[in-house]
């Protein structure tokens, strides 16, 4: 487990970093630890800045992250390495869709950062929203940066009356998406 000043250290140089997450890394953080999302999806890593922030939560809570990219994310598992991180984490490389035929278990937190098609991101919602668990979570990375994804998101919203949308605009854009409670 870290100590809470690597955890502080790790956190601050993540969010200073000139990346277009970077404001929204505390923010997973504090869901995760407030919220106790023990277990963790993430679709898309690339060099991990989201995947060490729902780490470091989860190293105060317990639980897991288990990630799924196209490319094997070196980086990512060198940086999650040096932190200590490597226990909580699990990687899949795939495309994300196909790894749904190998997941059945629900999330209460599932992260999606991937190439932001209004069809892929449709397809994502359809195969992956099902999965949270009821008062879970689904959040969205690039609302803002990419039109399409919100207006994917936001059809399935609008059909799918057991959800709730709040967006945050700075830094691309982050959907933070609740389902209900009991359906
Ligand atoms: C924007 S980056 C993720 C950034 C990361 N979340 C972070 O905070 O640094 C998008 C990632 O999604 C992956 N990706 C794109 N389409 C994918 C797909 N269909 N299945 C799995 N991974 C995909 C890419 O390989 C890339 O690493």
């Amino acid at each position: 487990m870290m100590d809470y000043i690597d955890r502080r250290k790790m956190m601050e140089e993540l969010q200073r970093a000139p990346t277009d997450i970077a404001d929204h890394l505390e923010t997973l953080r504090m869901l995760v630890v407030e919220f106790k999302l023990y277990a963790v999806l993430e679709l898309g890593v690339r060099e991990g800045n989201s995947t060490l922030a729902l780490l470091a939560g989860i190293d105060e809570i317990g639980g897991s992250v288990l990630s799924v990219d196209l490319d094997p994310c070196e980086r990512a598992r060198a940086r999650i390495a040096k932190h200590g991180l490597l226990g909580y984490w699990t990687f899949f490389q795939s495309d994300a869709l196909a790894f749904l035929l190998e997941t059945c278990p629900y999330y209460h937190l599932i992260f999606v950062d991937l190439d932001h098609g209004y069809d892929e991101t449709s397809a994502v919602l359809e195969a992956y929203a099902p999965l949270v668990q009821p008062n879970g979570f689904l959040i969205f990375h690039d609302t803002v940066s990419h039109p399409e994804l919100e207006l994917a998101l936001r059809e399935f919203i609008a059909t799918h009356d057991d959800w709730r949308f709040y967006n945050w605009l700075n830094n691309s854009g982050l959907a933070v998406c609740r389902r209900a409670e009991g359906c």
